[in-house]
């Protein structure tokens, strides 16, 4: 049992209940946001805060409360949880709507859900490398939202598991954008190239942390995404995310990537990654 923060009360979560007229259950027409928790402490959580509010702005939604109070929500939420690292999840959805009636949205109140969970996946066994499945993104053109709205994401990650591979990569435009949960960067001729921050991709917080990284110890990077052609050239690839962090990527389908082990490149910024969460934990 958690203790949950839903539309200004602070309760257990099984007694927390959303009204089946929810829009963000009808329709998904709701956006959320996933912050790491590392000690106790939320990492990076004025950038993730301005994305909730920019995925709000983008569908509309007034953003229902201030930096201070989502800052002192998740405080309390977390009061208990120094031992283990978490993820603190905020939905806002549009609200309870008047029947299935997509298009009476006047005068609604967002429904604000915050919850905090353990990560339960094991950093260390994906830190040798995992498999990828390279296939077609299904999603629909606004990626940069952080919809609830998933499907897409779910479809692409189940077929990926069915082909025995831990992450979908995804290919628009002939393009490597970004993976169904995460962002990508390869190593290219000595260059670490990323997608740009358009429409195709999510703007990861982690992805701008490795960027600041990468520079901060003169890795060339660019924000220009490899195409589908070239990737059987790349000597290194890795994906990110708030729950994953870096993580190596050594085969994509049938193909390794460089000699199947993490390469240096990937190694520095795995390095580089904890030395900043161990300065944030006040480890070093
Ligand atoms: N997902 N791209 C997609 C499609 C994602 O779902 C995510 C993260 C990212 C990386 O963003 P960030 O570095 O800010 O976590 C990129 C989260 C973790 C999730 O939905 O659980």
């Amino acid at each position: 049992m958690a203790t949950v923060y839903l539309d200004g009360n602070f309760l257990d979560d099984s007694e927390a209940k959303v009204s089946i007229h929810d829009r963000g259950f009808l329709f998904g027409d709701a956006v959320y946001e996933v912050v790491p928790v590392y000690r106790g402490n939320p990492f990076r959580l004025a950038r993730h805060l301005d994305r909730l509010r920019e995925s709000l702005a983008a569908v509309a939604i007034d953003c229902p409360l201030g930096d201070g109070e989502w800052a002192t929500i998740i405080a309390r939420l977390l009061a208990e949880a120094h031992g283990h690292e978490y993820s603190v999840y905020i939905q806002v959805t549009r609200g309870v709507g008047v029947g299935r009636d997509a298009t009476r949205t006047q005068g609604l109140r967002p429904t604000v859900l915050v919850s905090i969970s353990p990560v339960s996946i094991d950093r260390t066994l994906l830190a040798s490398g995992i498999r990828a499945a390279l296939l077609e993104d299904i999603r629909w053109h606004h990626c940069r939202i952080k919809a609830t709205a998933l499907l897409g994401n779910v479809l692409l990650r189940r077929e990926a598991l069915q082909r025995g591979a831990a992450e979908a990569l995804l290919i628009r435009d002939g393009e490597l954008t970004e993976g169904s949960s995460s962002n990508v960067f390869a190593v290219l001729d000595g260059v670490l190239r990323t997608a740009p921050p358009d429409e195709r991709i999510l703007r990861g917080i982690t992805r701008e942390v490795i960027i600041e990284l990468a520079c901060a110890c003169g890795i060339d990077v660019r924000e220009q995404a490899v195409s589908a052609a070239q990737l059987a050239s790349v000597q290194e690839l890795f994906i990110c995310s708030s729950v994953r962090e870096v993580v190596p990527v050594i085969q994509i389908d049938a193909n390794a990537v460089g000699d199947a082990r993490p390469g240096p490149v990937t190694r520095r910024i795995m390095q580089e990654f904890a030395a900043l969460k161990a300065r944030f934990k006040g480890d070093s």
